[in-house]
C-alpha cells in the first residue's frame, strides 16, 4: 500500500502525548512518558475481531490464514466491511456512556473517533457514516477532526504503527539514520505498510521527548535514545509481542 504519509498526518503533539503513552526501550519506569495513561486504543492495535462482534457476522470473521500480502488486504477488506455493517454493543455502550456526560455530540466527536479506531484499527468512511448517524454528528465534521489529528486514522494500516520523530532534535541526534534503519529493515517508505500487515510507519514531528532524542511511538509506547543498531531488536520485539 503505497500513500503519502502527510495524508495520515495531521496530529497534534498533544494529543499524542496525552494520548498517554507510557515508555519503554531505555526509559526507566518513572520516565514522564509512563504516568500518561493510554486512551483508547488509539490504541489500535492488533484490529481482532472483538468479543462483543455482532452475531450474526461473526463466522466470516475467523479469517483464513493469509499466504500473501493479496490474500491478506482481502480478508481485511473483507472484515473492514462486515465492520461496517453495523456499530458492535460495546462500540454504541461506550457512545452513550460519552454522550450522555456530553454538552452537546459534536463533543464528542474525537472520543467517538476513538472508540472506533479502537476496534477496527482505523476508520473507514462506512464506519464514519455509523458513527455519524448513531451520534448526530455530521460526516463531514466527523471527517473534519479525523483528518486534523494524526493519531486517528481514515486509511488502513498495519497491527503496529511506527511513529519515529522526524523532528529537528530528532533528526540531530541520528534520527534520520534511525528511520533510515527502519526503512530498511522493513522494506518500506514512510507511508507505507509492510506485505504481511504488521507494520505501517508513519514519521510525526516534534513527538515532545527531543531530551530522549531519537524517539518513537510505536505499541503505545515511546521508545527512546534509538540508535541503528538497537531498531532490529526493537522491530523484532514489537513483532513477538504482537502475537
Ligand atoms: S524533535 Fe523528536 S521529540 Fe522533539
Amino acid at each position: 500500500m503505497t500513500q503519502s504519509y502527510e495524508q495520515l498526518l495531521r496530529i497534534s503533539i498533544q494529543e499524542v502525548m496525552s494520548g498517554d503513552l507510557p515508555s519503554n526501550g531505555d526509559a526507566s519506569a518513572d520516565d514522564q512518558t509512563s504516568s500518561r495513561t493510554q486512551p483508547t486504543s488509539a490504541t489500535p492495535e492488533k484490529p481482532a475481531v472483538p468479543d462483543d462482534f455482532p452475531s450474526n457476522i461473526s463466522q466470516s470473521n475467523s479469517a483464513p490464514v493469509a499466504t500473501s500480502s493479496e490474500t491478506l488486504t482481502k480478508v481485511r477488506d473483507k472484515q473492514v466491511d462486515e465492520y461496517s455493517s453495523q456499530l458492535s454493543p460495546c462500540e454504541t455502550q461506550q457512545l452513550d456512556k460519552l454522550l450522555v456526560s456530553a454538552p452537546y455530540p459534536a463533543a464528542v466527536s474525537i472520543d467517538a473517533l476513538k472508540v472506533i479506531q479502537a476496534r477496527r484499527g482505523w476508520v473507514s468512511d462506512a464506519s464514519l457514516s455509523l458513527l455519524s448517524a448513531y451520534i448526530k454528528v455530521t460526516i463531514a465534521e466527523l471527517d473534519s477532526v479525523a483528518t486534523f489529528y494524526n493519531l486517528i486514522f481514515r486509511q488502513a494500516v498495519g497491527e503496529i504503527v511506527l511513529h519515529p520523530c522526524d523532528g529537528i532534535s530528532c533528526d540531530l541526534m541520528g534520527g534520520i539514520e534511525v528511520r533510515a534503519a527502519i526503512s530498511q529493515r522493513l522494506h518500506i517508505n514512510p507511508g507505507e505498510t509492510t506485505p504481511d500487515n504488521h507494520f505501517t510507519l508513519i514519521p510525526l514531528p516534534c513527538l515532545g521527548a527531543c531530551d530522549k532524542a531519537p524517539v518513537m511511538i510505536a505499541a503505545k509506547r515511546v521508545h527512546q535514545h534509538l540508535t541503528v543498531s538497537k531498531i532490529a531488536k526493537l522491530i523484532d520485539g514489537l513483532e513477538e509481542n504482537s502475537k
